[in-house]
């Protein structure tokens, strides 16, 4: 089997920030010519490649429409079109949680709907539509709270609303990463909130480090992808990739923080050298 692959990042970063370096000559290995492009670069042919992989599109949050359109476009998209609809609105937490998923408590807040009573404690107020952290912050009740969350409303945004998992300061959001519905590896994620946007605007730069989750943090992230094949109908084997982040809450137990099937780092930087290979052997799956 030969073919080529595009793998789609966005025009202010064209080549994602470097996690991927491994990537194309993985795919080389296995008979893939790749190139790298931005999704809304109307000079490229997607139709003609024989997949093209949604890596680092980092600026679709503001674009959502023009961006869901254009995946429906692409007939070779991994993850499909369809994966990324449900995926890039975060109200898909409510859909795992009704589905059995131990779910970090999530309220959802329409754009036309008064402030709910503040949760005791501190809370995150943060956009369904939304990556890379922006128009996330931490909270306690307060007009700092209700200004933040006025303003997203403003801006057309359903807004979520969680506890803040404190867990997220001590050892970070754990990611767990599954190429092809395998798991692959994990690493963790130091806590976001407070920390400085990169120079490109698009995201707060990550503190990534690898790790090994305990097996009740690996049976959540299977329990996840079980949970959202079964509602996508599809098989788990279909998603090229995925990465599940999760935290440990107040009671000890993991608990899913985000389930990433669009634009996740994936930390290759943070694992063994054949992650690369792994994803490139689940790239030739997706063909076959
Ligand atoms: N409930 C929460 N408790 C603690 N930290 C949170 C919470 N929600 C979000 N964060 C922090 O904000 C970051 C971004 O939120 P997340 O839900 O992962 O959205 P995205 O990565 O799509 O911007 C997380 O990586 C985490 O550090
Ligand atoms: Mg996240």
């Amino acid at each position: 089997m030969s073919g080529s692959a595009i793998l789609v990042a966005c025009a202010a970063l064209p080549e994602s920030d470097g996690d991927e370096h491994a990537v194309p000559e993985a795919l080389a290995d296995l008979g893939f010519k790749s190139r790298w492009a931005a999704w809304d670069d109307t000079t490229v042919d997607f139709g003609a490649a024989d997949i093209v992989i949604l890596r680092a599109t980092w600026d679709y949050a503001e674009r959502r429409d023009e961006f869901l359109s254009w995946a429906e476009s692409v007939p070779a998209l991994s993850n499909s079109a369809e994966v990324v609809r449900w995926n890039t609105d975060k109200s898909y937490l409510a859909e795992l949680g009704d589905a059995g998923v131990s779910v970090v408590p999530t309220t959802l807040i329409a754009p036309d709907e008064k402030a709910p009573r503040w949760p005791k404690g501190e809370f995150v107020l943060k956009p369904a539509v939304g990556a890379g952290s922006r128009g996330a912050g931490r909270f306690e009740a307060g007009d700092e709270a209700a200004s933040h969350l006025a303003g997203l409303q403003a801006d057309g945004n359903t807004v979520l609303l969680q506890p803040y998992q404190s867990s997220v300061d001590s050892e970070g959001e754990l990611a767990l990463v599954f190429f092809g519905g395998v798991y692959s590896h994990a690493f963790s994620k130091a806590a976001m909130l407070g920390r400085e946007l990169d120079e490109s605007g698009l995201y707060v730069t990550e503190k990534l480090a690898p790790v090994q989750p305990s097996a009740a943090f690996r049976a959540l992230a299977e329990d996840t992808l079980d949970a959202t094949a079964a509602l996508l109908g599809i098989l788990r084997a279909e998603l090229l990739y995925a990465r599940v982040d999760l935290v440990t809450g107040p009671d000890g137990r993991p608990s899913l923080l985000e389930l990433e099937l669009v634009e996740p780092s994936l930390g290759f930087r943070q694992t063994d050298a054949s992650a690369a290979w792994r994803f490139a052997s689940a790239v030739r799956q997706q063909l076959a």
